[in-house]
């Protein structure tokens, strides 16, 4: 697992049994490190290596090391660069709180309610180099309220998300 910040989707997928064997982080205060006691975790933080490449063999070295063979990016909010993708071809998917391509990014849901749309969703897909645009695996709709705001629309995006992600790295595990 990748993870940037609350960690609820790790938080999920630990809930569904699935079988976690490292947490990496580009944050040293990320919540998502604390979640799952007994999980070796480690911090790749920018600023320590030289250039993105060399943090992101440095992180798929690690994770290497510790036997993955399927990433889950939940909340990560760096870019992933070649040196990380080809050493996971195909084998990295990523969460995302929108109907991908629509309204990739950072600010995705405060985006959508900028734009007045009735209708988001979450989306799971394979990762490649650019911004959420890689192949999608799973996507499911959810209704934006007339009073939402950016938490609310958040929350509810993210309580399809958490059935959502563990469905499809299920589905992923057993191939
Ligand atoms: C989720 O909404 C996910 O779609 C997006 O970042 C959020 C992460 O939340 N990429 P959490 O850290 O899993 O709680």
């Amino acid at each position: 697992m990748l993870v940037s910040g609350e960690g609820t989707n790790l938080q999920a997928l630990v809930d569904a049994g699935l079988p976690i064997v490292a947490v990496a982080s580009n944050r040293h205060d990320a919540t998502a490190l604390r979640r799952v006691p007994g999980v070796p975790t480690a911090v790749f933080e920018l600023g320590r290596y030289g250039s993105r490449e060399a943090r992101d063999a440095a992180m798929a070295e690690w994770l290497v090391s510790h036997r993955v063979r399927l990433v889950v990016l939940a909340g990560y909010m760096h870019l992933l660069t070649a040196p990380f993708l080809d050493r996971f071809a195909e084998a990295v998917v990523n969460v995302h709180p929108s109907l991908l391509p629509a309204f990739p990014g950072a600010h995705a849901v405060e985006e959508q309610l900028a734009a007045g749309i009735t209708e988001s969703g979450a989306t799971v897909h394979i990762v490649d180099e650019g911004v959420d645009s890689g192949p999608v695996l799973a996507q499911e709709r959810v209704p934006v309220l007339p009073d939402d705001t950016p938490a609310t629309l958040h929350e509810r995006i993210k309580a399809v998300e958490h059935r959502l992600l563990p469905e499809v790295v299920a589905e992923l595990c057993v191939r």
